[in-house]
């Protein structure tokens, strides 16, 4: 079956996305707004991008009035927001935060998690994260206009922060004992519990 986009409506090409581009991994993302007040929200269309420069993606479309969402908005005004990564034990504390609370809201204070300050940027983050990456804007695009209309942000990451049990005796992520989860389509989601090794062939 072949389904040309231009003739389906963006709202069917968005389920058929997520059901197919997944598991996708959760940026539960921070930012801070011109008045100092904090915002809290995740985002699947997230990934990173490379690592020189040290650089992540993640994309807030525009909410179904058009306008553009809290997140995005604060990131226009102070140019720096935090990635948290979400383990399995967040995950309702996470998806709390993803309800539209008016812009005067911190999900931080509504939803009960507990924020800590950066070093690098004035954005807290979520204290109880397994990681998260300080992040500055390098590029936002307006990809689409109106009800749905993608927009992609580009953070350049200026550091990374790990939970010290989390890290081994070189410095890198334990990796297996993160417990992250994944975003599937629809409400399901997916917890990194069923690993397997492939070692890359030589030639
Ligand atoms: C797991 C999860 C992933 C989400 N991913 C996205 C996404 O990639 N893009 C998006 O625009 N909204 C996404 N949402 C919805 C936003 O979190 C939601 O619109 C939220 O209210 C935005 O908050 P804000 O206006 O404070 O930024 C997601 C929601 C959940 C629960």
């Amino acid at each position: 079956m072949i389904f040309t986009t231009e003739n389906l409506p963006s709202r069917d090409i968005y389920r058929m996305m997520v059901s197919l581009i997944a598991p996708r991994p959760i940026a539960w993302v921070s930012t801070r707004d011109r008045g100092g007040r904090s915002n809290l929200a995740p985002y699947s269309f997230f990934n990173g991008v490379g690592s020189n420069p040290p650089c992540l993606m993640f994309a807030p479309a525009n909410r179904s009035d058009g306008m553009k969402k809290d997140t995005l908005l604060n990131i226009e005004q102070s140019n720096e927001f935090v990635v948290n990564l979400v383990s399995h034990s967040q995950s309702e504390s996470m998806n709390q935060t993803a309800a539209e609370y008016p812009q005067d809201v911190s999900e931080f204070e509504a939803c009960g998690v507990e924020s800590t300050p950066s070093v690098h940027i004035d954005v807290p983050r979520v204290s109880g994260a397994v990681a998260s990456f300080e992040c500055e804007a390098m590029q936002i695009l307006h990809l689409g206009e109106g009800p749905g209309g993608a927009n992609l942000v580009i953070g350049r990451i200026l550091a990374i922060h790990i939970q010290d049990e989390l890290v081994d005796d070189q410095g890198f992520p334990l990796a297996e004992q993160l417990d992250l989860i994944g975003r599937l389509g629809g409400s399901s989601y997916v917890r990194v519990s069923d690993r397997f090794d492939l070692k890359r062939p030589k030639l």
